[in-house]
């Protein structure tokens, strides 16, 4: 069987970076002058993140973890393993978890829980794509890029076997 490939293109470069902007206007706007924490997830939160931050005219610190790739990354209790956990210190600082896709919403939910736990002034969420459809838990995303319907994604940061994330777009994947 040949190996899976990506298929059509779902969100264009343009769309994404026309939408990058927005959420730029929009975050910067709700931040104003405060301090913020990027909290970037790996490895498929890169490109967004690295756009985003740069669509931010305000002051803020980019920092990374990474959800372990062991199982889904969270366990029945909701709690997470970071395999990468931040180098800075969020208590008392306002934080923004980027990631690039929520589907069930247990990886963002348990990431969300994990950083509270460190008495941060605030948390909030940003996500690339959107799977409302398959939605198991419920987590607020606070600033959304697109809704996407179920179907498995690569591109833009999002990976099949750890290909296909220097995709400049968000393609389907052929052939699984
Ligand atoms: P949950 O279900 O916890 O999962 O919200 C979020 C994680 O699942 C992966 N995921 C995908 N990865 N294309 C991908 O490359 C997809 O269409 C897709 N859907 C879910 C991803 O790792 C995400 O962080």
């Amino acid at each position: 069987m040949p190996a899976p490939r990506p298929g059509y293109v779902l969100v264009a470069e343009k769309e994404i970076a026309a939408r990058v902007a927005e959420l730029g206007r929009a975050i910067t706007r709700d931040y104003g002058e405060t301090n913020l924490v990027l909290v970037g997830v790996l490895q498929g939160a890169i490109p967004f993140v690295a756009d985003l931050m740069r669509a931010l005219p305000i002051d803020l610190t980019v920092d990374f973890l990474r959800a372990s790739s062991y199982g889904s990354g969270t366990t029945s209790s909701g709690t997470v393993h970071l395999a990468a956990d931040l180098s800075v210190d969020i208590a008392d600082r306002h934080v923004l978890i980027v990631d690039d896709i929520v589907d069930t919403g247990h990886t963002l939910a348990a990431l969300k829980r994990e950083l509270e736990a460190r008495r941060p002034r605030s948390v909030r969420t940003c996500v690339l794509l959107d799977k409302t459809g398959r939605r198991e838990i419920e987590v607020t995303i606070d600033y959304v890029g697109f809704t996407i319907p179920n179907v498995f994604v690569v591109g833009y940061g999002l990976d099949y076997d750890g290909l296909y994330r220097n995709l400049p777009h968000v393609a389907t994947l052929e052939g699984i």
